[in-house]
Formats: structure tokens, sequence, C-alpha cells
């Protein structure tokens, strides 16, 4: 059941990556990465996969996938992010979100 799971995880995984090849997927850099929101990104959501690229997906689906995290890290027996680390994580994100990122394209021709 366990590598099931595991390999249903990858194949996931696999599909985000090749699915949006503009995007660059796992070895791109995290935009500013020295922010106090990419450090948390950086050091709490690496530990079950690799990080998915902030613009990658919208902010609405940011949230709901924050959220959805916070249960697997219940039920994998690590600590929910607090309340804190939430609101950084979830600005940061917001920042660096595909609306975010298509919206300023769309600004600057
Ligand atoms: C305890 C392990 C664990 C941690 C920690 C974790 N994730 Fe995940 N994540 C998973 C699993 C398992 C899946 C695949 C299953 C699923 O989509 O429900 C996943 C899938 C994802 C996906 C892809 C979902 C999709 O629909 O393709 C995103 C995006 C994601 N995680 C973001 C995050 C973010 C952001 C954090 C940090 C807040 C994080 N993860 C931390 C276990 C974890």
């Amino acid at each position: 059941m366990k590598s099931l799971r595991l390999a249903w995880h990858w194949l996931l995984a696999g599909g985000a990556v090749f699915g949006v090849p503009l995007f660059g997927g796992c070895n791109a850099p995290l935009p500013e990465p020295e922010s106090p929101g990419a450090k948390v990104y950086a050091s709490r959501c690496n530990t079950c996969h690799r990080l998915y690229a902030p613009r990658a997906l919208t902010y609405e689906m940011w949230k709901m996938k924050v959220a959805l995290m916070q249960g697997e890290m219940v039920r994998r027996g690590l600590p929910p992010l607090t309340r804190d680390e939430r609101e950084l994580l979830l600005e940061y994100l917001q920042r660096h979100s595909q609306d975010a990122v298509q919206s300023l394209r769309e600004v600057n021709g």
C-alpha cells in the first residue's frame, strides 16, 4: 500500500514538472530566495517532495494546497505550519503565483 501511494506521488510530481515545461519545474531557483517566505517554503515544504515553482499554481490553488499539506504534515507526525509560517508562506506564494506573474507580464507587455 505504502509503495503504491509513493508511486502515485511521484507520478503526480512528474506530471507537474513535465506538464509545465515552460516553468522549469524542479531545479528552477526560487524567486527572492532570501525572503522569510521563501525560507519557510524551502525548509517546511521539501520534506516529502521537491518544491514546486510558485508560479506553477495560482494563488487560489496555493491556498488550497497549503491547507491540504497541513493535513499531510499532521498525518505524518510532523508539526504543522505555525500561524506566522503560514502567513509568510502564503504571502510569498501570492507574490510569485501564476496569476501574479501573468498580470505583471500584461502590465510590462
Ligand atoms: C508530510 C509530507 C508533506 C509535506 C511536509 C508537504 N507535502 Fe505537499 N504533498 C504531499 C503529498 C503526499 C502529495 C501528493 C498527494 C496529494 O496531492 O494529495 C503532495 C503534493 C503537493 C502538491 C501537488 C498537488 C497536486 O495536485 O499536484 C503541491 C503543490 C504541494 N504538495 C505543496 C506543498 C507545500 C506548499 C508544502 C509546504 C507547506 C508541502 N507541500 C509540504 C506531502 C507533503
